[in-house]
């Protein structure tokens, strides 16, 4: 199956990102919904025990917290997955997975690759594994690469030193 990335140059991006930008102004600008390819991938390895945010159409485990009940005043235990919404509260949805990590939980999060931003600094550095995605993910299984990086951030209860990996999801699939 192909893997939903992309090189592609800026010049074969605007299309995509004028497509992506008529998004922003919608709703649904937060649900960036992880490829299922990606998911699966990351499943076989953690085994999730619960998706942290998600609606009954986009959860990625049975066991989820809705925007009703709200994940962020939730408990979270066991393996979570977490691709929060991208919005302005994604700072709180980190801030979360790291504080729930020293309680316990591993949280593993698809975050955008925003290593300018205040949050990334403030908690990604207590991260046991950061993995730089190659490429760009198709969100939504969507024709259309993001118009943002990605990256795998993997919060677990003893950290000791911070492992960055640059990861190649072609190559990681072609292990299999
Ligand atoms: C980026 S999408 C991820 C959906 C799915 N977990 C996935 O990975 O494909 C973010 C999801 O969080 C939901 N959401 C927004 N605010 C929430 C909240 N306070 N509590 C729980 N879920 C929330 C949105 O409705 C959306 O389904």
């Amino acid at each position: 199956m192909a893997i939903p990335l992309t090189d592609k140059p800026m010049s074969s991006l605007a299309t995509d990102i004028m497509t992506i930008n008529q998004g922003l102004f919608t709703s649904t600008t937060d649900k960036w919904a992880t490829p299922q390819i990606l998911f699966d991938l990351l499943n076989e390895e953690f085994h999730f025990t619960c998706d942290v945010c998600a609606t009954e159409a986009d959860k990625k485990v049975d066991f989820y917290f809705s925007p009703e009940q709200d994940g962020l005043k939730q408990e979270w235990t066991g393996i979570c997955y977490n691709n929060p919404p991208y919005g302005q509260k994604i700072k709180d949805w980190v801030k979360k997975s790291f504080e729930a990590s020293q309680k316990g939980a591993t949280v593993v999060c698809l975050l955008p690759a925003r290593t300018d931003t205040r949050w990334f600094h403030d908690y990604c550095q207590y991260a046991s594994e950061i993995r730089f995605i190659k490429g760009r993910l198709h969100f939504n299984e969507s024709k259309n690469s993001a118009p943002f990086p990605s990256c795998i951030v993997i919060f677990k209860p003893k950290k000791q030193k911070t492992i960055i990996k640059f990861w190649d999801l072609s190559e990681e699939r072609k292990n299999e």
